[in-house]
């Protein structure tokens, strides 16, 4: 076949995430294929306004399938939104300038729900095409059944709540174990169900603590004396949300908001102190109302971290793959998304600015109440 692409640029933008190296190789051996020209734009949109590429070829990209992180870097940066120095800019142009100069006809984004929306926002003041790739571990990316880098942080996720188990167990305490995920509960609900979680919570499910507590006690009255209680990061109670719900710009006002500022006597100046991680916000008041001792453990960024799962990899390198095929057939504006087990064209539009949060109704939801995990809404 004829490619309809001459030269593509590649970058990965957010938060990385296990299968990125996996998913540029399956872009890059693909479209080298065809015959088409590779561009790897380091360090995400920043490096792209900042005209900084390395040309990819097949020695660039061999040996990266099964290495965690990305090659290219990322950032968090977006185009129309970009700090210069002290500044905060609209780059836009001078991203839309690079891709003219290095002579791209599409431009492939593998990102998360923000690129979407900054992948989007970029076509709208272009001719030059895009094509992305839904990577995520918190599989909140819409039109897609998963994202890359998701099976990978569950399976670190899940042997992170099976090792609690032991040491719960052997102690006789609670673990509130709090697991990544703002706005969708994906990954502490995979996990909690796949490590047996006796509570998970989830910012789809507002909890009430006595809710949690009773269930705690009820677990230690059959005799249960050690309970494991998986926490998204981005959960909260009724309370918190019926606040919200009377004052809308609370939720906005929260995120902003800066961490208190305290005078440390060792270094003579003023320190930002670290807000409190809701799962230690929980286990705090869940010993009260329980007279259980409680313990933490909030597994951050080693869920990002390390090599992606076989599962990974094959995702990561058919969606990367359908992606050059996609670019030598001149099909352009879609993300590439798993639907059904097939690899399939969505257009962009119907993606950006849209999360897959869980359904209430969701059938994992189901099952695991059928184990008796509780929620944190009924007993
Ligand atoms: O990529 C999404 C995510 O993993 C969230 O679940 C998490 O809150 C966030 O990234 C943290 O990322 P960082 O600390 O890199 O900004």
């Amino acid at each position: 076949m004829k490619s309809q692409t001459k030269s593509i640029g590649i970058l990965t933008a957010g938060g990385d995430c296990p299968g990125l190296n996996a998913a540029i190789r399956g872009v890059a051996k693909a479209a080298m294929h065809y015959g088409i020209q590779v561009h790897g734009i380091l360090d995400g949109f920043r490096g792209l306004v900042e005209n900084r590429s390395i040309p990819l070829d097949s020695r660039s990209v061999s040996g990266l399938l099964t290495a965690g992180g990305t090659l290219l870097g990322t950032s968090r940066d977006k185009p129309h939104k970009m700090r210069m120095g002290s500044e905060v800019m609209d780059m836009t142009e001078v991203a839309v300038a690079n891709m003219k100069r290095m002579n791209i006809d599409c431009l492939v984004c593998l990102g998360g729900n923000g690129t979407q929306k900054n992948a989007l926002r970029l076509r709208e003041a272009t001719d030059i095409g895009i094509i992305t790739l839904p990577k995520t571990i918190d599989n909140d990316v819409a039109c897609t059944d998963v994202s890359f880098g998701f099976d990978s942080a569950m399976r670190v996720a899940t042997e992170a709540v099976d090792r609690l188990h032991t040491t719960a167990t052997s102690h006789h305490r609670i673990i509130v174990c709090e697991i990544m995920g703002h706005d969708a509960g994906w990954l502490a609900l995979g996990a909690g169900i796949a490590g047996g979680a006796d509570v998970i919570l989830i910012p789809e499910i507002p909890y009430d603590l006595e809710i949690v507590a009773r269930h705690l006690n009820n677990r230690r009255k059959s005799g249960k004396r050690f309970s494991i209680i998986a926490v998204a990061e981005g959960v909260r109670s009724r309370d918190q949300l019926a606040l919200e719900e009377a004052d809308p710009e609370r939720k906005k006002k929260k995120k902003k908001s800066e961490p208190e500022e305290v005078f440390d006597a060792l270094t003579n100046e003023g320190v930002h102190l670290v807000q409190e991680s809701v799962a230690s916000r929980i286990a705090r008041r869940i010993q009260t109302m329980t007279g259980v001792e409680a313990r933490v453990t909030a597994l951050g960024h080693v869920q990002r971290g390390g090599q992606p799962t076989p599962y990974d990899r094959l995702l990561a390198t058919r969606l990367g793959t359908k992606a050059g095929k996609l670019l030598a057939e001149g099909v352009y504006d879609v993300m590439v998304a798993l639907q059904g087990g097939d690899t399939v064209p969505v257009p962009l539009k119907e993606v950006a600015c849209k999360k897959k949060l869980v359904p209430a109704d969701h059938p994992w939801i189901e099952s695991a109440r059928l184990v008796e995990t509780c929620f944190g809404d009924e007993v």
